[in-house]
C-alpha cells in the first residue's frame, strides 16, 4: 500500500513545496501555504503515463496523422461564437471566469437551453435543481434536451456522461469540484487540478466539449493554479461594469481562434441579450456640445467599435494631482498627458485629470490616444467639438500623430453611424480607399496640429 503523500500548495498561484512557508517564493503572497493530501493510500491518484498505458501510445509520422476538419458546432449566440473562434470544437475544454454574480451561470444556462436538438448535461455544485429550473424559467426558454445535475463528484459526472452520451458538459464551477482520488477540500489547488485534468481527459477522448465556470480571486485572477490555464484550450473572462447592464465577453486564451474578440451582452430581466451593434450602446446620449468628450473610432479584434471618452480637467486641490482612468490604462493615460505637457507646452502638471471610457468598458487600441487627447484638451479649456467628429491615430512619445490599422473598416463604420469628420494621421492617407462619400477625412501629423483644426 502506497504511503500518504502530502505537501503544502500556495493557495494563490499553486506552487508546491515539501516545507511550509511563510512566504510563497514565486508570487510572494504571505500566508498562502496549506497543507494537502496528494495522494490516499492504496490507490494511484494518476493514471501511469509509463507502464501498461505506454502499448497503445507510440510516435507516429506527422503527415500521416489524420484528422477531420474540426467541425464546429454553434453555441446559438452569435457573440459567443465569435469569441470562441467561429463556434465550439468538439473536445476543448473551455474556462469561463468571471466576478460572482456577474452572469456566468446565466450565460451557460441560456447557451444551454438555446441549443436544439443536442443533449446537453448541466452540471451545479452551486445551486439545486430547483433553482436551476427557476432561472430557465426566468429566462423563459425550455429545451428539453438539458438535464440538470447536482453533483460536485467527478466519479459521478463521468459515470452520467457515460450513460447520458451529451454533446456538451457545463459545470458549474470547478471549484466545487472534488475527486475520490484526493482527500483535500474542495476547491483546493490539488483539487482543481486533479477534478480539472480528469474532465480534460475525458473530454479529449470523447470528443465532447466541457464549459467549467471558474471563479476570480480579488485581484481578478481565476482562482486556482495557474496550470488550469494552461491545461484547458479556451479562457473566458466574463466581465462588466456592476451598474451598467452590459457585459463581456472576452478570450485570454483561445487554441482554436484569436484573442482579440469581445462579445457584447446586456443583463435584462429575462436573461442576457446579445448586442450585436455595440456602437449604438457606448455613445451616450446627449442633447447639446459640451466640453471633454470626443468619440474613438477603436477596432476590437475584427469588429469596429465607437466608443466615448469622456475627460474631466480641472486645478488640483492639493499638492499632487489625482489621476485617475476607468476603462483605459492609467500609464498610457499619464504617458499622453506627459507629450502635451513637454512636446505641445500644455500644463498639465497643476491639474487633476480623470478618464472615463463611457458605458463601462476596457479597451486597448493604440488608436484611441487621439480621442484621450482630444477630450482632455476640450475639457481643460472647456471647448466642445462637433458631435459629428470621430478620431483614430495613435500618439507617439515626441507628440506624433501614428498610423493606425484598418483605418478603412474604423472611417466606414463611423460613416454608417452618421458621423461627418474623421482625423486619422496623414501617414494613414495612402490607406484610405473609400474617399468618403459623406464623410470629410482630416489628416492631422502632430498633436499641435490637431489642436489649430479644432479648437483655433
Ligand atoms: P449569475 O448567473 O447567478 O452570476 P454568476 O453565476 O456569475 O455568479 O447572475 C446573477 C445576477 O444576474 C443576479 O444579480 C441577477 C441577475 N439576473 C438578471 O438580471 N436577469 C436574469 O434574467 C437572470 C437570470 C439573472
Ligand atoms: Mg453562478
Amino acid at each position: 500500500m502506497a504511503k500518504i503523500k502530502k505537501a503544502y500548495f500556495c493557495q494563490s498561484c499553486g506552487t508546491q513545496s515539501a516545507k511550509w512557508v511563510g512566504k510563497c517564493p514565486s508570487c510572494g503572497e504571505w500566508n498562502t501555504f496549506v497543507e494537502e493530501v496528494i495522494r490516499k493510500g492504496g490507490e494511484e491518484a494518476v493514471p501511469s503515463v509509463g507502464g501498461g498505458a505506454s502499448i497503445r501510445v507510440k510516435p507516429q509520422k506527422i503527415e500521416e496523422v489524420s484528422y477531420h476538419t474540426e467541425h464546429r458546432f454553434s453555441s446559438a449566440s452569435g457573440e459567443l461564437d465569435r469569441v470562441l473562434g467561429g463556434g465550439i470544437v468538439p473536445g476543448s475544454v473551455v474556462l469561463v471566469g468571471g466576478e460572482p454574480g456577474i452572469g456566468k451561470s446565466t450565460l451557460l444556462l441560456q447557451v444551454a437551453l438555446r441549443m436544439t436538438g443536442k443533449k446537453i448535461l448541466y452540471v451545479s455544485g452551486e445551486e439545486s435543481e430547483q433553482q436551476i429550473r427557476m432561472r430557465a424559467d426566468r429566462i423563459g426558454m425550455r429545451n428539453k434536451d438539458v438535464f440538470v445535475l447536482t453533483s460536485t463528484r467527478t466519479d459521478e459526472i463521468i459515470r452520467f456522461m457515460d450513460e447520458m452520451k451529451p454533446a456538451l458538459l457545463v459545470v458549474d464551477s470547478i471549484q466545487t469540484l472534488v475527486t475520490a482520488s484526493l482527500d483535500s477540500s474542495a476547491g483546493s489547488v490539488s483539487q482543481i487540478r486533479e477534478t480539472a485534468s480528469e474532465l480534460h481527459r475525458y473530454a479529449k477522448t470523447r470528443g465532447i466539449p466541457v464549459f467549467l465556470i471558474g471563479h476570480i480571486t480579488k485581484e481578478g485572477q481565476l482562482a486556482g493554479p495557474k496550470v488550469l490555464e494552461h491545461m484547458v484550450d479556451t479562457v473566458l473572462h466574463f466581465e462588466g461594469d456592476r451598474n451598467y447592464g452590459y457585459r463581456i465577453v472576452r478570450s485570454v486564451k483561445n487554441r482554436f481562434g484569436s484573442t482579440h474578440e469581445l462579445g457584447i451582452y446586456e443583463m435584462q430581466d429575462n436573461g442576457l441579450r446579445e448586442v450585436a451593434n455595440p456602437s449604438e450602446i457606448l455613445l451616450s446620449q446627449r442633447e447639446d456640445n459640451m466640453s471633454g468628450i470626443a468619440i474613438a473610432a477603436t477596432l476590437e479584434g475584427l469588429r469596429p467599435m465607437l466608443i466615448e471618452m469622456q475627460a474631466l480637467v480641472s486645478n488640483a486641490a492639493f499638492g499632487t494631482p489625482q489621476r485617475s482612468s476607468t476603462g483605459m490604462d492609467l500609464r498610457r493615460m499619464n504617458m499622453l498627458l506627459a507629450v502635451l505637457e513637454k512636446r505641445s507646452g500644455f500644463r498639465m502638471a497643476s491639474k487633476d485629470v480623470f478618464l472615463n471610457v463611457a458605458g463601462g468598458i476596457r479597451v486597448d487600441d493604440p488608436a484611441l490616444d487621439m480621442a484621450v487627447i482630444v477630450a482632455v484638451l476640450s475639457s481643460e479649456r472647456d471647448l466642445p467639438i462637433g458631435q459629428k467628429d470621430a478620431f483614430a491615430g495613435e500618439v507617439g512619445l515626441s507628440g506624433e500623430i501614428r498610423a493606425v490599422n484598418r483605418i478603412d473598416q474604423r472611417i466606414s463604420e463611423a460613416e454608417k453611424l452618421g458621423f461627418q469628420r474623421m482625423f486619422i494621421s496623414t501617414y494613414n492617407r495612402k490607406g484610405v480607399a473609400t474617399t468618403g462619400k459623406n464623410m470629410e477625412i482630416i489628416t492631422v501629423s502632430r498633436v499641435e496640429e490637431l489642436w489649430r483644426k479644432l479648437f483655433v
